[in-house]
């Protein structure tokens, strides 16, 4: 993912002393995310070091009604002097990533010198247009600026050009007590989306129909798109006057509602749109971790989030050939456009788990939306695909009673590689196939002219879908009669478990303080893989199993992946460890505000921040659904006095209230809706509430 033109460079001249934020003296510093309506504002009060004292105040926003589109609003008080003004706003084309800075092995980026080039500036006149290429694939980025001053008349205008950069400027006399407003439009168009000569116009049109909109008018906008997500999310959390934790979880859900690509071509990365983390690539944190949410809340972004797996099929089938498959998908470890990214196979490509969380994933969007048309356009080709790979991996061992076995396959937890019988892979592979024969039959029954295309266009036979079913009967699942847990792979007891004791706090995460080889030869898990298949699974083993399960995982997991404490705090719900899940709660929602990982800098985590929202409707609510069908079975965590969330179940919007002693569920739009509360069946007509005792 690379940087790309920076816009949001406005400066100011008081006469001729520039303001800066490392001269003169801060009398006053403020700055505000408002989630309501979208907008950063900074505001603060500056004494340059002669003495002149300014009052700034900026607000700006990326639209989300306007895609391309992005205002500012930079207003100036002069509090106790008369002078000249200048304000200048510039479109700088001289970026680069940073990633090749860093030695993290999360950032491997070889971007060096490969970023944007300059090929073209238009700034005869407003909107200026700045356009910038890749240097080897040449894609095309045309990025236009528009402004409005709102006050001083007699402003002298000029337009300047220096290399990679162009400066709209405004000099003016203020008078003291006097303020000054400047509004600054600018959009951005990529060759990905536009053929490259309709980029400058398009950008500049653009530009052009914000400013005549206004800042105000984008904010309302803003406001009010945000506002009717706020109400499906309906967030309410009751614990004593603490306001931390509802500003933690909306805060999260703030970077959800801005993150995901809407267009079918685009996921998310696994930092959103905040760093350069992890190149921008996409892993399975979108269909795990985000894609519950989505599908809960933004339906229409949870459809398009999966579309974006189809658009890259093709890339997963070839990668599957390069691996020396003869049918079926491979989907990459990390992507973009579609190409493996990742440098490590063993913690990356040897991840073929990430074809059953595609899987997954389309089955989780389908229950909650009831939209089956998506599995007729894209998922049933997708589910196909890339079940077939499952039977092409995998093997019938003899000695293992010729069950079907997987060899050299990494499992979700990177801090063991290359396993043989990896318990979480064996198991999704399982319920994979078994999901695209259950599609297949229905297909076959109920859409057949579908069926037939789509079997033709990919030589599916039924001898292949017999295959599919043999194999998941077959399925090996490793399990240890002794300690009567399930060994994450069939190697993973015989090691010896990690010193926890003598590892000092500052040997983690593990992964930047020792080699992987010393990592791999320990029982230590970076994140979840049994506990993770559990939560995934719910059905297939008894409570009890899934408490031992948890009580051998759960110390011997360091947690240094962010997407571990939110599946452990909802499988702590699930068995009924309450205070676990109120602490693996609290490390969930707040991990990016309060930088707890230390690296927050490098990007926000997302499929923490979904995590976190499935800790509060997973986790506390116990909402599952289970063969298209709706259930809750919801608890008070001990020191909180209520909470309440919204779900979208069917194009149903729900509302479930869980109080002290009882739990109200409110049917706030749609016709009518069935779902279990713990055994008990409930149904609930639009605009009625049922209360149930808990
Ligand atoms: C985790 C992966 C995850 C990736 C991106 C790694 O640290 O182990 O499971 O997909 O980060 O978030």
């Amino acid at each position: 993912m690379l940087n790309v033109t920076n816009s949001k460079i406005i400066e100011l001249c008081l006469d001729d002393e520039r303001f800066s934020l490392t001269s003169g003296t801060i009398l006053e510093y403020k700055r505000v995310l408002d989630m309501s309506n979208g907008s950063l504002s900074r505001e603060l009060v500056w004494r340059s070091p002669k003495g002149k004292e300014v009052q700034i105040t900026v607000k700006r926003l990326v639209s989300f009604s306007h895609r391309h589109l992005m205002a500012f609003k930079y207003q100036v008080k002069a509090l106790n002097f008369s002078g000249k003004v200048t304000v200048s706003s510039s479109l700088d084309g001289d970026v680069e990533n940073h990633t090749h800075e860093e030695e993290d092995p999360r950032f491997s980026a070889t971007l060096e010198g490969l970023g944007l080039s300059v090929s073209k500036i238009i700034a005869d006149q407003e909107p200026v247009v700045m356009v910038q290429e890749t240097c080897r694939s040449n894609l095309v980025l045309a990025c236009a600026m528009d402004h409005r001053l709102l006050s001083g008349s007699d402003a002298v205008k000029n337009i300047e050009q220096e290399h990679q950069k162009v400066t709209v400027s405004y000099q003016l006399d203020i008078k003291q007590s006097e303020s000054i407003c400047l509004e600054k439009y600018v959009t951005y168009y990529t060759s990905l989306d536009y053929p490259v000569e309709e980029l400058p116009e398009l950008a500049s049109r653009m530009a052009a129909k914000g400013m005549a909109k206004g800042f105000d008018i984008l904010l309302g906008e803003q406001s009010e798109y945000l506002g009717r997500l706020w109400d499906k999310a309906g967030l309410d959390i009751k614990v004593d006057n603490i306001t931390s934790i509802e500003q933690a979880l909306r805060f999260n859900l703030f970077h959800l509602f801005q993150a995901a690509g809407s267009n079918g071509r685009r996921s998310i990365g696994a930092k959103g749109l905040t760093s350069e983390g992890y190149d921008g690539h996409y892993f399975w944190d979108t269909e795990i971790y985000m894609i519950p949410f989505y599908a809960a809340l933004m339906p229409g972004e949870a459809r398009k989030l999966l579309e974006y797996r189809y658009y890259i099929l093709d890339y997963a089938c070839e990668r599957a050939r390069v691996l020396n498959h003869v049918k079926g998908a491979l989907y990459p470890w990390r992507t973009i456009a579609g190409e493996e990214g990742s440098s490590y196979y063993p913690a990356g490509t040897a991840q073929y788990h990430i074809n059953a969380a595609v899987a997954y994933a389309i089955n989780k969007y389908v229950e909650m939306t009831g939209d089956f048309s998506f599995i007729l356009e894209f998922g049933a080709e997708i589910i196909f695909q890339t079940a077939r790979l499952w039977e092409d991996l995998g093997t019938y061992n003899s000695r293992k009673g010729y069950l079907f076995c997987y060899h050299e396959v990494t499992g979700p937890d990177e801090y063991t590689a290359l396993v043989n019988n990896n318990f979480y892979t064996n198991l999704m592979a399982r319920w994979h196939l078994n999901y695209a024969y259950e599609i297949a039959r229905n297909l076959e029954i109920n859409y057949p002219d579908q069926f037939k295309r789509l079997s033709d266009k990919i030589e599916l036979d039924q001898d292949e879908l017999q295959a599919w079913l043999k194999a998941a009967k077959n399925m090996y699942i490793p399990y240890d009669h002794i300690l009567q847990i399930h060994p994450q792979d069939d190697g993973f007891l015989d090691k010896e478990v990690w010193d926890f004791k003598a590892t000092p706090a500052e040997r983690y995460p593990l992964m930047l303080n020792y080699h992987p080889l010393v990592i791999y030869r320990y029982q230590v898990c970076k994140q979840p893989d049994v506990i993770l298949a559990h939560f995934l699974l719910p059905d297939q083993f008894s409570l009890d199993q899934k408490c031992r399960d948890y009580n051998y995982y759960e110390p011997i997991t360091t947690h240094d992946s962010s997407l571990s404490p939110s599946i452990f705090g909802i499988v702590a719900s699930e068995l009924g460890l309450y205070e676990d899940a109120e602490y693996f709660f609290a490390m969930t929602s707040r991990l990016d505000l309060d930088n707890n990982l230390n690296d927050t800098y490098y990007g926000v985590h997302m499929a923490n921040m979904a995590g976190s929202w499935m800790n509060l409707v997973y986790g506390f609510g116990g909402m599952r659904t289970t063969n298209g069908n709706l259930s809750f079975n919801p608890y008070l965590p001990p020191d909180w006095q209520g909470y309440k969330f919204g779900i979208i179940f069917k194009e149903n919007r729900l509302e479930v209230e869980v109080k002290e002693n009882e739990v109200v569920y409110s049917l706030r739009e749609g016709n009518s809706i069935n779902f279990r509360h713990r055994n008990k069946d409930i149904f609930i007509v639009e605009g009625e509430k049922v209360i149930v005792s808990i």
